[in-house]
């Protein structure tokens, strides 16, 4: 098949899409096509995802089982984990997870894995395309080479291209199909496919000269935010030691009306992105005699926020003439940001264990996260525990973590001693000011 016969079945809506990695990136974009009327194979190495879509239903929060069901029962989503498949599939986007390593090293093994199956199963006239977040370089020096051992020719008798995601788990404003898209081929001839692939179904497709051009305008964006909330972390202490209010200074500078974004101070940083992305940066940064101090840095400050975070709790506590050791602390929100049910890197995770460590005993409650899984550096065996009159009565501290938006703060707080709060929820209720620590 020639590119033009590709773009041809593109732009009827009979081009065949494969989806591999059908989490937070990979499960939305399913769901796109499909309503675009594209016929979609999804594949994933994890059993039970691929058992639950089968039946119709969802494991993520942000995703109705009413949206997946009406395309699983009409035929047009079907998934598998049977990787052979692939090549029914005209076009293959891959969306596998882009961890670090304990050693905070890209682990590549994802992506490695999903390109051995593609080239394993690779035809003429097929578009491959990588969506997850990786270091410029990977999509020509990791993925191609791979593709063209099996003798058939980029851009003649493959395409391939990278479109980072930014997909934003959470946020209601904008919709996958709203989200502007960026866009690089190999060739031109991939860049040709690519694109008309993705104008069927994003309203703004942006194409860009090069794969390692949209690789690293994923990661910037990532960086620009991990660096100014570290800014406003930093920030935020200096303030506390000054008496000064570091939300009501952001609230301030805010009404300014060009030149200044407003970033936020939290517990620290989380979720799969930001406090991972950078470093595929500043790892590959070394292969050319590179060091890339802001994202060091920014990882620096980011990483030292539980730690204070804790200190206030100590203190506040040591105030109370308590002390950390025995002492009943409940953790409001575990997930790494409001409204979602993901607490991958969440900076609830080094808080909790830091206090386990000092001696505290430590409660979680979280409506999205009803039993903590397993995590990369921590293993909890905690369930979260029903908000209730009782708990509160019985807790020496609460620790707003996340500022998840069904929990009554009021509430919480009136009935709490001692609120510990890296939030901000607690900005309009100056008559509880004693029992309220910001942190
Ligand atoms: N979550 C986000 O908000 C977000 C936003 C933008 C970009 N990203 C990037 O997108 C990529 C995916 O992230 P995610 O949050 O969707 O991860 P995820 O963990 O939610 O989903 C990844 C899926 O891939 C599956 N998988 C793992 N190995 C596989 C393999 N060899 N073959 C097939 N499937 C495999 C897993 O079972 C899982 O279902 C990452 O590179 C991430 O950095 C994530």
């Amino acid at each position: 098949m020639s590119v033009d016969q590709l773009l041809q079945k593109i732009l009827k809506k009979k081009a065949l899409v494969g989806i591999i990695g059908l989490g937070y990136v990979g499960l939305p974009l399913v769901l796109r096509f499909c309503e675009e009327d594209f016929q979609i194979l999804g594949f994933d190495v994890d059993p039970k995802k691929v058992a639950t879509l089968k039946k119709g239903r969802s494991y993520l929060k942000s995703i109705p089982s009413s949206r997946i069901s009406q395309f699983v029962r009409s035929g047009r989503l079907d998934v598998t984990d049977d990787f052979s498949r692939l090549s029914e599939r005209d076009c293959i986007l891959i969306c596998v997870p882009t961890p670090l390593t304990e050693k905070m090293e890209p682990d590549l093994q994802y992506i490695e894995k999903t390109t051995d199956a593609v080239r394993d199963h690779l035809r003429k006239g097929q578009l491959i395309i990588l969506e997850s977040t990786s270091y410029p370089g990977t999509t020509e020096e990791l993925i191609l080479p791979r593709l063209e051992s099996t003798g058939l020719r980029l851009g003649k008798d493959f395409f391939l291209a990278f479109s980072p995601e930014r997909e934003d788990p959470g946020n209601k404003r904008f919709t996958t199909h709203q989200i502007p898209k960026v866009v690089a081929g190999v060739t031109p001839s991939c860049q040709k496919a690519a694109v008309s692939l993705y104008h069927q179904i994003i309203q703004k497709v942006i194409p860009v000269s090069s794969p390692r051009v949209a690789e690293l305008t994923k990661l910037l964006e990532n960086i620009y935010r991990s660096v100014n909330i570290a800014l406003v972390n930093e920030l935020k202490m200096l303030a506390d030691r000054m008496g000064i209010d570091i939300w009501e200074v952001i609230e301030a500078a805010s009404t300014k009306p060009f030149g200044f974004s407003p970033f936020y101070p939290g517990p620290g940083m989380g979720g799969h992105c930001i406090p991972i992305d950078p470093f595929y940066l500043s790892w590959k940064a070394k292969e050319f005699d590179f060091t890339t101090k802001f994202i060091q840095l920014a990882g620096e400050i980011n990483i030292s926020i539980p730690y204070y975070v804790v200190s206030k709790i100590l203190d506040a506590l040591n105030e109370r003439k308590k002390s950390i050791k025995g002492a009943k602390i409940l953790i409001l929100g575990v997930a790494y940001k409001r409204d979602v049910d993901d607490a991958r890197e969440s900076p609830a995770l080094a808080i909790m264990d830091l206090l386990q460590k000092k001696g505290a005993t430590i409660l979680y409650h979280d409506p999205y996260i009803p039993v903590l899984p397993p995590f990369r550096k921590y293993l909890f065996k905690l369930k979260s525990s029903p908000l209730t009159l009782r708990l509160l009565h019985r807790m020496d501290a609460v620790v707003v973590v996340t500022d998840h938006s069904q929990i009554d703060y009021q509430w919480v707080v009136k009935h709490t001693p001692l609120i510990i709060d890296t939030r901000n929820v607690t900005k309009n209720m100056k008559q509880w000011k004693r029992k309220i620590i910001k942190a």
